[in-house]
């Protein structure tokens, strides 16, 4: 959406770390989008990149179906960087000869750097040797022509390229990942170096760049948002509002699902701190009612999710002519979405799909071009509160897929109250911002257990917190034992009728975070 004038692409060969690429290239301040390598070469002409980078990948380029780029990229006149897969077809696009290697390179490997120009400048008089990261099964056995060696390692004769006149080098290494200490310099030095961006990409532009672009695209028109309370649509609606102020109503819809106190931050800042046209509907009972019964999760998820596009279209309906529908869609879902190994959705996700085709309304999302942290860092600008801004992810369907079984009012009250408690323990003893997400889940089984002299027959909460840097994997947090101690005393202490706390240790995948 926003036009920027210097931007490096990413074509994107499937590698688990090309988001990270883009990462690393956006915290030197120099705007990156990722593709996928099928992208026809005059879309990508007419986006005038200022370089181009071939990601990583895990196929081998002589496979049958091997993810091939257009190879007039290279007649383009624009720098190239290619890392590991990306290396190797930019060795077989240029003539040179790639093979199976006898050994799979994978981890850390020492670097001999050879030549510290380029992509290795400022390493003049740094040690004689560098850590990186590898992961290859394939190697670069002869170079293309006018490729010449400017780094080695232990398994890789070729382990970094420059050619001698054009701007293309490769690396068969990742500069993207931790592990290779000396990547952030590697990328900086393509950037800065060989491409000549200037870094210049910050969120105050940004800012400034999407309020124009949201003004011309709506005019006089109106615009409509869902309001969930959490980060995303907060930031959205902060950002459309300061671009046409009340040509913009937001609507939040409260499906009693929520946990204890969680929006009030968000409806309160707008409320009392800005002129925002906000509609609060409370659909507790009607949502409720839907989840009468019903106990498989996806069905439940149906529900909620069709019950709120009921609900959304019936108090959109009074404000008249719509045309926008604002979303606060956020950069990995656009790339999940182009990206070639399509998978199958493990849970069904996306809470007000379908609405904008089935309102007529014209979709406007300024974050598609943004990560999670980049959005934080816009909300604290547009002077969203801190609390609202690192509030832990919660999904759209709320304590309903954190209620196994059925969802009922009573089964809520426990589960609140449980939750609460986690929370608060977290949060005083200073987890709360170093886990992904903390929350409790209310198992469909009662168990024995015994209270002063009785016997009792009760309920179980199982605490989940997980580490996790995007949601896509994720580990259970090493939470220290006092804490999961004071956690599972107060709730059998402090909830009634739970008498049993488990804690939830299964990574993602093959577990997956929320438990429905
Ligand atoms: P899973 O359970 O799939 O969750 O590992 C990954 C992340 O997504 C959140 N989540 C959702 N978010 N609508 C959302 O907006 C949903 O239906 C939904 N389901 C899961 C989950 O909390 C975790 O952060």
């Amino acid at each position: 959406m926003t036009s920027h004038s210097e931007k490096i692409i990413i074509l994107d060969f499937g590698s688990q770390t090309t988001q990270l690429i883009a990462r690393r290239i956006r915290e030197q301040k120099v705007y990156s989008e990722i593709h996928p390598y099928t992208l026809p070469l005059d879309e990508l002409k007419a986006m005038h990149p200022t370089g181009i980078i071939l990601s990583g990948g895990p196929a081998s380029v002589y496979d049958e179906d091997a993810p091939i780029s257009d190879p007039q990229i290279f007649e383009m006149g624009v720098p190239v960087l290619g890392i590991c897969y990306g290396a190797q077809l930019m060795m077989v696009q240029n003539g040179g000869r790639v093979e199976k290697a006898e050994k799979r390179e994978f981890g850390k490997a020492d670097l001999v750097i050879d030549y510290t120009a380029g992509l290795f400048a400022g390493m003049e008089t740094g040690p004689s040797h560098y850590q990186v990261w590898m992961s290859h099964g394939d190697r670069i056995e002869e170079l293309a022509s006018g490729f010449s060696v400017t780094a080695t390692s232990n398994h890789s004769p070729y382990a970094a390229l420059r050619h001698e006149q054009k701007p293309f080098v490769a690396v068969q290494f990742h500069p993207e990942v931790a592990h290779t200490l000396i990547g952030n310099d590697v990328l900086r030095n393509f950037i800065f170096g060989i491409c000549g961006c200037k870094p210049e990409w910050t969120m105050h532009s940004f800012i400034d760049a999407t309020v124009k672009e949201i003004q011309e695209k709506v005019g006089e028109e109106k615009v409509i948002c869902a309001l969930s309370g959490g980060v995303d649509s907060s930031v959205v609606a902060a950002l459309i509002h300061k671009a046409i102020g009340d040509q913009l109503t937001c609507i939040y819809v409260n499906n009693g699902l929520m946990r204890t106190g969680e929006s009030e931050s968000i409806l309160n800042f707008f409320n009392q701190k800005t002129s925002l046209q906000l509609i609060d509907v409370n659909a507790e009972s009607f949502f409720l009612e839907k989840l009468q019964g019903i106990a498989d999760p996806e069905e439940k998820r149906k529900r909620i999710g069709f019950g709120f596009i009921e609900i959304f279209e019936k108090e959109a309906k009074k404000l008249g002519d719509v045309k926008f529908l604002a979303q606060g869609t956020l950069y990995p879902d656009v790339i999940e979405s182009v990206v070639f190994r399509g998978k199958a959705p493990i849970k069904s996700h996306h809470n007000v799909g379908g609405l904008p085709e089935r309102m007529h309304l014209d979709l406007i999302e300024p974050l598609r071009e943004l990560f999670k942290d980049e959005v934080r860092e816009l909300g604290l600008e547009l002077g969203l509160p801190e609390q609202a801004i690192y509030r832990q992810p919660f999904p759209g369907p709320g304590l309903g897929i954190r209620i196994m079984g059925e969802v009922t009012g009573e089964r809520l009250h426990i589960l609140r109250q449980a939750d609460v408690i986690v929370l608060e323990e977290i949060r005083d003893a200073g987890w709360y911002r170093k886990v992904w997400q903390s929350f409790a889940v209310l198992l469909p089984i009662q168990t024995v257990g015994v209270m002063g002299d009785g016997r009792t027959y009760e309920h179980v909460i199982a605490l989940r917190c997980v580490d996790s840097i995007d949601a896509m994997t994720a580990d259970w947090s090493r939470l220290p034992y006092d804490i999961l101690g004071r956690i599972s005393n107060r709730i059998i202490n402090e909830v009634r009728g739970v008498n049993r706390v488990v804690y939830d240790i299964s990574s993602k995948p093959p577990s997956t975070i929320e438990w429905e």
